[in-house]
């Protein structure tokens, strides 16, 4: 197999980028989305940036065999920060690798010099833990380790424990009367996450209740009963439904408790009424994901029963600055 032709990528590329990624994620997983629908949405999120910030590379039989995209994930501290993925077949010589790694550095570097004021950027890669030659690529270019992401998965028990709530303290459905709440909850949960997203009003309806994934049933808040001057919101709690699993599995997208609410069993709450919500839906196993410098999110889920799946991936970051 070799590559014949480089193009931008349309969103008509999301079926063959697809079943790109899903033969790409057979042998080395780095959690790429593997439905045509989830992989329209990704090619959607790029908006008017898609055409010049990806790369697809055709094989001589027609087939859509590799993929490069840097995503600009916004600016904070006049630092630009930029994720490149790179996807390629794994029949294909190891120099297409080298090819699309060297698109994203130019290209990463372009959109830094076109960042007005920001003149420095970071940007991040994932790469699969079994994945030795990505990895050297990667360091061989400066790149440097960040983190390990572990993918933690628990099958829901036929009798979940009961769910305790600390007194206080009532666990709600996700209501759209608490949207605003619930992003400032979120955003100062994952406050000291240097890897975590903090969307804005514009994107947190994508992040959470309006991904086309969402699971109401699921995903909760816990809303402090007293009223407070502060936000009621004290913990969130948002699931999805892992469209690329065989079986029926729910992902913990994304859960916190704020500061103030820490260590009194919230986030523990939270989860164990999703087992139940899952054991009275479809939902055989509950997945999530969380870098192993998290230390107090892995003693959670150690503590509730999680267990390694086996598709962790690494992340590996590289300053990019000024000449
Ligand atoms: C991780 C997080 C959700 C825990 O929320 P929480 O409501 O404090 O968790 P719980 O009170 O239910 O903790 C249950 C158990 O988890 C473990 N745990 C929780 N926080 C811990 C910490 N800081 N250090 C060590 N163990 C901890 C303990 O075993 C704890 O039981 P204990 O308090 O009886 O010792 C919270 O710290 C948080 O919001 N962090 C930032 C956002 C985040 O990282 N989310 C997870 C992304 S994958």
């Amino acid at each position: 197999m070799k590559i014949l032709n480089w193009v931008s990528a349309t969103l008509d590329h999301a079926v063959p980028l697809a079943a790109l990624f899903r033969r790409a994620e057979a042998s080395t997983p780095v959690g790429l989305d593997q439905r045509p629908e989830s992989v329209h949405l990704r090619l959607a999120t790029l908006g008017p940036d898609l055409a010049r910030n990806t790369l697809v590379g055709v094989a001589d039989d027609g087939a859509v065999a590799a993929y490069a995209e840097v995503a600009d994930m916004g600016e904070a501290d006049g630092v630009r920060r930029l994720r490149l993925t790179a996807v390629a077949h794994p029949e294909l010589p190891a120099d297409v690798r080298t090819e699309l790694h060297r698109w994203l550095i130019e290209r990463a570097d372009q959109l830094r010099r076109a960042g007005g004021t920001a003149q420095a950027a970071v940007l991040g890669t994932r790469c699969a833990e079994n994945d030795g030659a990505g990895h050297r690529l990667l360091i061989e270019d400066g790149f440097s380790l960040a983190r390990h992401e572990r993918d933690l998965v628990l099958a829901v028990p036929e009798l979940p424990p009961a769910v305790e709530v600390p007194p206080g303290l009532v666990l709600e459905s996700v209501d759209e009367r608490y949207e605003e709440l619930a992003r400032l909850a979120h955003n100062e949960a994952y406050a000291e996450s240097t890897a975590a997203v903090r969307p804005d009003q514009r994107s947190w309806p994508q992040h959470a209740i309006t991904h086309p994934r969402f699971l109401p049933d699921l995903s909760c808040l816990l809303l402090a009963e007293v009223s407070r001057p502060d936000n009621p919101v004290a913990a969130f709690l948002f699931a999805l439904a892992d469209d690329d699993a065989d079986e029926p599995i729910a992902v913990l997208h994304c859960l916190g408790t704020r500061p103030p609410w820490r260590r009194r069993g919230l986030a523990t709450a939270m989860i164990v009424r999703a087992l139940h919500q899952a054991r009275s839906s479809s939902f055989r196993r509950l997945r999530l994901q969380v870098s192993d410098t998290n230390e107090p999110a892995l003693a959670l889920y150690r503590r509730l029963g999680f267990a390694e799946s086996g598709r962790g991936y690494a992340v590996l970051m590289r300053q990019l600055t000024a000449d």
